[in-house]
């Protein structure tokens, strides 16, 4: 009796107060009618309806008062969190040329949840072969546990379920981390894989770019480190589990960008170019949880575009990873996905800010609204001589003759590349800035471009379709510009159409933006920001809710 006036009766009352709608009065008529099939006696039915309805009162009004310890869950969890982000100072350690950077211990506080936290601490052996950092990155692992919580407070957290992380044999992650000389067949890369996958301290090029307090956020990030800052962002997950039969989602940290850049490219054989895959399909497909799902429960994130693993012809370059049968049933994040794919979700490039807090997010929101900003458009690129046509060549001209309202970044001239301000100096001074596609359609330096504040201009659909919608919009049109490049090439000046923008429109692209910032940024701590979803936040939950969606195939 109570599990049926409890749903019922709170609902049903308000809509009489209101003026009640033909079919609701019919419900109450079937609700009350069932009450009077149940219990026969007409006036007993109704001095039992209403002596329910008091004790559920009763019920409710002792639960608020005296269930939790503290006065709500809202009120408990906040400030404790804000408390421990005031605790985040970073050092850093020093091994085989990688930096790792971990966390200071906050004060102790009075947990009596330490067996839970133990057992997930026994699990982080990310740094295994290196005992001097794993004791004290444990240690304060411990520390930086969420507070302790209820179970319903659990699952109000982690309400589309929890993520295992796979333990993969080193050659799989670390260990091309480690071997960061050998990953590039040009160029060391263990600049860019330092410091958990952040790159290299910005603090000291970046004063007088951007404001001050905030220099301490930034980082020279490679756009193709995601796979390490997942990694390690998964490993602090509050929705981790460190039991497989009880993952909704199981994560499998395989580096595959880092594992095949340096055989895209250059003269290696198509097996060669595919044997790290291979290798790691071969470790996995014995494992007894892919087995019981042929890995349609098991996801991994590729730090590079999707089109760097579906090679289609053997003359062509790349991988064939994801046409390998094996991955048939796996989930993909990627920074730039096949659209055609379902079980493809592209996730942003990570920019170079990495915020330690919310106030540090609002501070530079307030910093990118204020600008004044002098050009209407900006171009950061080169003239590629060799190719004909060029069409970013076309644009460099155009931005050239333009020169009074175009601000042209020429990288022959000023390092595009990490490192250089050059290019977020221009982007900060500019309404817009031109985005004509790269080595692929999508870019990295959208999203310096839009973490400046300044509206995305696009030539090829293949820049904006399908792509980010969960970290931007699915409506490109509001925050961003797209003109077709054949009509640039036929004569329509980039400058004419930009100039047809008021600023009263600009401004409401620039709000946009702005509104999304932290949406497709990386936030510093490994348990992300409290209850602002940074990028990760986002991905990950995606991921849970089409695992939950989807039919099972364990056929448990
Ligand atoms: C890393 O380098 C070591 C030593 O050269 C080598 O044995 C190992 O196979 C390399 N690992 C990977 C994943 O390249
Ligand atoms: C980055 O470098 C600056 C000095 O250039 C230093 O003050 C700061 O502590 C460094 N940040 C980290 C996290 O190491
Ligand atoms: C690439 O390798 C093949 C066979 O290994 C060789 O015949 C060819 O000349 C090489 N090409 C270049 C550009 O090195
Ligand atoms: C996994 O794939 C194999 C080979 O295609 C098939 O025989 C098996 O039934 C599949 N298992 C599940 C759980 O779908
Ligand atoms: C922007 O320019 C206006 C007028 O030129 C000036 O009054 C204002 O102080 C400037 N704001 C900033 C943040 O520089
Ligand atoms: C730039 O100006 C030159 C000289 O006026 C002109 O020949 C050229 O077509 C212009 N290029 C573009 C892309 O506007
Ligand atoms: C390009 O311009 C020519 C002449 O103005 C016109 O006939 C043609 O339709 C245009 N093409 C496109 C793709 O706009």
């Amino acid at each position: 009796m109570i599990s049926f006036f409890k749903p019922s009766s709170p609902d049903k009352g308000h809509n009489i107060l209101e003026k009640p709608p033909k079919k609701k009065a019919i419900d109450l008529k079937n609700t009350f009618k069932l009450v009077k099939s149940q219990v026969s006696l007409y006036h007993f039915a109704w001095i039992l309806t209403i002596f329910l309805f008091q004790m559920f009162i009763f019920l409710v009004f002792f639960i608020t008062n005296h269930g939790p310890i503290s006065p709500s869950p809202t009120q408990q969890f906040s400030p404790i969190h804000v408390q421990e982000k005031d605790h985040h100072h970073h050092q850093q350690h020093h091994h085989e040329g990688v930096v790792i950077h971990q966390l200071d211990p906050p004060p102790p506080s009075d947990d009596d949840d330490g067996e839970k936290q133990q057992k997930v601490v026994t699990r982080m052996d990310f740094d295994g072969d290196n005992n001097n950092v794993k004791k004290p990155l444990d240690e304060q692992v411990i520390l930086h546990l969420p507070p302790p919580s209820d179970d319903d407070k659990e699952q109000e957290k982690c309400k589309y379920g929890k993520v295992y992380v796979y333990d993969l044999p080193p050659m799989f992650n670390k260990e091309l981390v480690k071997n960061c000389s050998d990953l590039d067949p040009w160029k060391s890369k263990c600049p860019a894989v330092s410091n958990d996958g952040f790159g290299p301290n910005a603090t000291a090029t970046l004063v007088g770019t951007v404001p001050e307090e905030l220099t301490q956020s930034w980082w020279w990030t490679d756009m193709f480190s995601g796979e390490i800052i997942y990694h390690i962002r998964m490993l602090h997950y509050k929705c981790r589990t460190t039991e497989p039969e009880s993952a909704t989602a199981l994560y499998v940290p395989f580096y595959a960008g880092l594992a095949v850049s340096k055989y895209l490219f250059t003269n290696y054989s198509t097996k060669e170019r595919d044997f790290p895959c291979e290798r790691f399909l071969e470790w996995i497909k014995d494992q007894p949880y892919w087995k019981r799902s042929n890995g349609s429960d098991h996801f991994l994130m590729l730090g590079r575009m999707t089109w760097d693993f579906r090679r289609k012809t053997d003359d062509d370059w790349g991988t064939k990873f994801l046409s390998m049968p094996l991955m048939k049933n796996m989930l993909k994040l990627a920074v730039e996905e096949n659209r055609w794919d379902p079980l493809e979700i592209s996730v942003p490039y990570p920019t170079g800010f990495h915020p330690r807090s919310v106030s540090e997010i609002e501070k530079w929101q307030e910093f990118v609204r204020r600008r004044n900003r002098t050009n209407l458009f900006t171009f950061v690129g080169a003239k590629r001589q060799k190719v004909e046509n060029d069409f970013r060549t076309l644009l460099f001209d155009h931005c050239f003759n333009e020169s009074d309202s175009c601000k042209l970044v020429d990288c022959v001239k000023t390092r595009c590349s990490d490192g250089s301000p050059a290019i977020f100096e221009a982007f900060l001074y500019s309404d817009f800035c031109l985005q004509p596609r790269g080595d692929s359609d999508t870019r990295k330096s959208t999203f310096d471009c839009l973490l400046s504040g300044s509206i995305p201009v696009f030539f090829w659909e293949g820049s904006f379709k399908g792509q980010y919608e969960l970290f931007l919009s699915s409506e490109p049109d509001s925050f961003s510009v797209f003109i077709d490049r054949k009509e640039v090439r036929n004569g329509t000046s980039v400058r004419r159409v930009l100039e047809g923008y008021s600023q009263e429109n600009i401004k409401k692209m620039r709000n946009k933006i702005i509104e999304f910032i932290p949406r497709f940024l990386y936030s510093f701590s490994n348990e992300g920001l409290g209850n602002a979803k940074d990028a990760f936040d986002i991905a990950i939950e995606e991921v849970l809710q089409r695992m939950v969606k989807k039919p099972s195939v364990t056929g448990q």
